[in-house]
């Protein structure tokens, strides 16, 4: 049977000229799944970003990372025609909004870097016509968007300009996309109603806030999660220093007691969204957020706890130690701020050699197979707690997890 292509919806191709929207930055971890949600709405969608060779991968249909049930949309919308690729900031559409979704990082003092949501203004300004909406889809330091819109009037340009953060989780942006209320804002209602017009296209429901108060929404969302994972790991701490199994202890809390339904396991709690973002929100309160920074204490902390542990067991000086899981996260290839290479950091010239593992990570070319590293390793630690090592023999060596991840008599927590 010959398979083709439905290209009933195919159209004319997507083209700068011609695309409903653009997006700055559309080949990252939050560009990708919102670009399909928009082509999947039937809009055609300019990707613009620097890295072209995330470009051609997605051009070839292929995802650059794992991002659930987003192979099929990606394939319908390259055949549908639905999206132009664009590497240079130059090649925006002046048709339609213009939605940045670039990094924000946080530099060596822990302050946000307002300079690269500048930086990428200024090369897009020329090629921006007034009128447009921009929307600024990255997490913000508050105040950020209400700048812009000064910065933008200061330059004597007449653009729209309306902060929508994103708040999927990553590796299920799409569905999320699909089923989460968008919160929208603009520093003007014409801003505001053009991006509630277009976040209704892929959403059920829109909130509207003010800029700053959407600023916040996002900020204290990621910290008020940052801070959950450390007060779930300062209790395994406590616990641990009793000789008890905290597994066991928020097994029992948890089960059918509706208040603590959403309270995590111990873990450790890194990528690039939570500390950053609790550190924004720390430097907006000049350097005074108590709970945000004892969170990044405990959580960057939990790694040279179980350091200490295993030194406290074992002759780390002639030992190899395993690493399992080296992404940031359960079931994510992301490396980006993972404690598993803090781990393999801070055990480097204190044992004998660290050896690391990941069934999914492709963009470390030290890692090993898993079969490899247990038979070579005197003790393993559980990183990252992939539903795949459920399922290994681990030749009966003591595997650290803190996570409560696995069962069996090796198995120290
Ligand atoms: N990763 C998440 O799950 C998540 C969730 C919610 C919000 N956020 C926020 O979204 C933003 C983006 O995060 P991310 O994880 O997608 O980052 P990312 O690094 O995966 O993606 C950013 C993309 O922007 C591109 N880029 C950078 N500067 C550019 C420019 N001037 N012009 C064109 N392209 C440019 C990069 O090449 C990259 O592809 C951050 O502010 C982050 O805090 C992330």
């Amino acid at each position: 049977m010959t398979v083709r292509p439905n290209i009933a919806n195919a159209g004319a191709p997507t083209t700068v000229e011609n695309a409903d929207v653009t997006v700055v930055g559309g080949a990252g971890h939050v560009g990708i799944p919102l670009v399909l949600a928009l082509a999947e709405a039937g809009l055609r969608v300019n990707i613009n970003d620097l890295n072209k060779d995330v470009l051609d991968t997605l051009e070839g249909g292929r995802l650059p990372f794992i991002e659930d049930g987003a192979d099929s949309v990606l394939s319908k919308a390259l055949t549908n025609k639905r999206l132009a690729f664009t590497h240079s900031s130059d090649r925006i559409s002046t048709r339609g909004p213009v939605i940045i979704t670039i990094g924000t990082p946080i530099d060596e003092f822990l302050n946000p870097v307002r300079k690269v949501v500048q930086d990428c203004i200024d090369a897009l300004l020329p090629s921006l016509a007034d009128g447009q909406l921009v929307v600024l889809r990255s997490t913000v330091f508050p105040g950020t968007t209400e700048w812009l819109a000064g910065y933008l009037q200061g330059k004597g340009r007449k653009l729209k300009v309306a902060f929508c953060p994103e708040r999927v989780v990553q590796g299920n942006g799409l569905r999320e996309l699909r089923g989460m209320p968008q919160i929208v804002s603009g520093t003007t209602p014409e801003a505001e109603q053009e991006a509630a017009k277009l976040f209704e296209r892929i959403t059920p429901e829109v909130v509207v806030l003010s800029p700053i108060e959407a600023e916040f929404a996002k900020l204290f969302a990621n910290a008020y999660r940052y801070i959950e994972f450390a007060a779930t790991n300062e209790f395994y701490l406590i616990a641990k220093s009793a000789g008890v199994d905290y597994q066991r202890v928020l097994t029992a809390m948890k089960h059918n007691y509706p208040r603590l339904q959403g309270m995590p396991r111990a873990g450790f709690a890194a990528g690039p969204c939570l500390l950053k973002d609790t550190m924004q929100l720390g430097a907006f309160a000049r350097n005074q957020f108590a709970l945000g920074h004892s969170a990044l204490l405990i959580n960057e902390g939990l790694v040279l706890h179980v350091v200490e542990d295993l030194k406290r067991r074992y002759d780390l000086a002639n030992s190899t130690i395993g690493l399992l899981g080296m992404a940031f996260k359960a079931e994510s290839d992301d490396i980006r701020s993972s404690l598993s290479y803090k781990f393999k950091k801070v055990l480097n010239g204190q044992v004998r050699e660290v050896l690391t593992t990941d069934p999914l990570v492709t963009t470390d070319s030290e890692l090993r197979p898993l079969d490899d590293v247990i038979a070579k390793s005197d003790v393993l630690i559980l990183c990252a707690p992939h539903a795949a090592y459920r399922q290994a023999d681990f030749k009966g060596k003591p595997v650290f997890d803190i996570w409560g991840h696995l069962d069996g008599a090796n198995v120290i927590r």
